[in-house]
């Protein structure tokens, strides 16, 4: 008797593509952006090799570069000239992020400007917030929160991150943006944020590691995942309009999970460290780079995310790795 059973459709390359449940949409790629006010014009970041600290004339060649490439919605950072403890450089009118913001949407009027809204990069301490006798203050920090964003957006940012993860931002951004006018500009809430080992190489780039205790306070622990529906929740009903996972790789259930939660559209952060894995063991030799590359951004989308924050952005497009 002859057995009957499905084939398995691999036999070769259209078939695959045909049936392939998951591509890398470079369109849902957003490459990440250090712009620093006081340093050299362009600094590499040691352990993130590709990806420097620029100046703000160093950094519209960059985007220009980008932008023909197909690179189409940018996060930006700032690393300040001075730092101090209210976080004054994150929130100024002439800030090196709002003057970056105004410098890129009037060059790239077209492209998609996305701020990173935090103070760690700006604190003389290096922590997200406002810090009293050795503790972080939530409440006192979403006033500092709600007017870096608010800078942001009349700087002209499309759309603006917290990162923060102190409770109650969303809601303290959502009206102090609907108050001025940017009804329109949405938030982008870092929902479910780990405090993770992954995000070393980014803290030496932006110079914000904490100078004394760690975020664990703040950020979420690794072992929860219904925290992180929890987290993700409370960042809806204050108004988030996209929510994000991060980090990625370590984290590809939560990204299931939130897209699972949720109709609102998910990001996911493949951070910094998963970056720099990714370059060391190609330099040394112990992965093809492109198929590593593929591979997790694949599995990322996979798992339900809708777009990816990532430092791969530009080889991928550079390279045609998708
Ligand atoms: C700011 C912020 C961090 C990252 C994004 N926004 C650092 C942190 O929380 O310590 C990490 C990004 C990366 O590692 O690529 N709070």
């Amino acid at each position: 008797m002859t057995m009957y059973r499905p084939r398995r459709l691999r036999q070769g390359p259209i078939i695959r593509d045909l049936v392939a449940e998951t591509r890398i949409d470079t369109n849902k790629l957003i490459m990440p952006y250090f712009v620093d006010e006081g340093g050299p014009a362009r600094q590499p970041i040691d352990a993130m090799p590709g990806i420097d600290r620029v100046s703000l004339e160093e950094l519209l060649m960059d985007v220009e570069r980008d932008a023909a490439l197909g690179v189409r919605s940018a996060l930006l950072f700032g690393i300040p000239s001075a730092r101090d403890e209210k976080a004054t450089g994150a929130w100024a009118g002439d800030g090196i992020v709002q003057k970056a913001v105004r410098a890129l949407r009037k060059n790239f009027p077209e492209l998609l400007v996305i701020t990173d809204v935090c103070l760690c990069e700006y604190t003389s301490h290096g922590h997200c917030g406002v810090v009293k006798d050795g503790k972080v203050l939530n409440d006192p920090t979403l006033d500092l929160l709600a007017d870096t964003a608010l800078s942001h957006a009349r700087a002209g940012a499309d759309m603006v991150a917290p990162s923060d993860m102190m409770d109650g931002r969303v809601a303290a951004i959502r009206e102090v943006l609907d108050e001025n006018g940017y009804t329109d500009t949405p938030i982008m809430s870092y929902a479910a944020k780990y405090a993770s080992a992954f995000y070393g190489p980014f803290r030496e780039a932006a110079g914000s590691a904490p100078q004394f205790g760690d975020r664990k306070t703040y950020q979420m622990d690794s072992r929860n995942a219904r925290e992180a529906e929890k987290e993700v929740l409370l960042d809806i009903d204050e108004g988030a309009d996209i929510v994000m996972v991060k980090p990625a790789l370590a984290y590809l259930d939560i990204i299931t999970r939130v897209r699972e939660l949720t109709t609102l559209p998910v990001c996911a952060y493949n951070v910094s460290g998963e970056y720099s894995m990714v370059k060391a063991a190609a330099k040394a030799g112990y992965g093809d780079e492109a198929a590593l590359v593929k591979e997790i951004l694949t599995g990322i989308f996979r798992a339900g995310a809708d777009m990816v924050i990532s430092y791969h952005t530009r080889d991928v497009l550079a390279k045609g790795w998708w």
